[in-house]
């Protein structure tokens, strides 16, 4: 099986960007953690991180022709704005989890609505980057479950 981990904006700065409420892992240190956890199951993972909304779109729609079967998305500030790219994951057809690293329903009220949430296969949220092992943990088991 394949999974695809997409990072949004600003995703490339983490473990430097606000530290306290992000904290100190880096992006490639979490894609690096996912790939090998991925491996150890015999998948997948591919990483994907762009400041751009359509270089996003376009990697969703390639996903499909490489037969992606799970995507975990950080969507960064896009999660509030982006119809573009919650029309490219329903389009695509892919299951996705949907991951924060920040608790965002504790923070600005304009963090608090998704684009994401009512079409995502399970949200999660404020588990800092361990919320990607959680989300690539799930993928991997439902994979397994599939197998059986
Ligand atoms: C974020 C939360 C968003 O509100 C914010 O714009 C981000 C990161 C998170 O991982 O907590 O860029 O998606």
């Amino acid at each position: 099986p394949k999974l695809l981990l997409i990072n949004g904006p600003n995703l490339n700065l983490l473990g430097t960007r606000e530290p306290h409420i992000y904290g100190y892992t880096t992006l490639s240190d979490v894609e690096s953690l996912a790939a090998t956890q991925a491996a150890a199951s015999g998948a997948s993972l591919a990483s994907y991180q762009s400041n751009h909304e359509g270089g996003i779109v376009d990697r969703i729609h390639a996903a499909r022709d490489e037969k992606v079967s799970w995507i975990i998305i950080n969507p960064g500030a896009y999660t509030h704005t982006s119809v573009a790219i919650r029309d490219a994951l329903i389009g695509v057809n892919i299951p996705f989890i949907e991951v924060h690293v920040s608790n965002v329903h504790a923070r600005e009220s304009f963090r608090h609505h998704s684009y994401f949430s009512d079409k995502a296969v399970a949200t999660v949220v404020g588990l800092g980057t361990y919320g990607y092992t959680a989300a690539v943990g799930f993928c991997l088991l439902k994979e397994k479950e599939k197998e059986e």
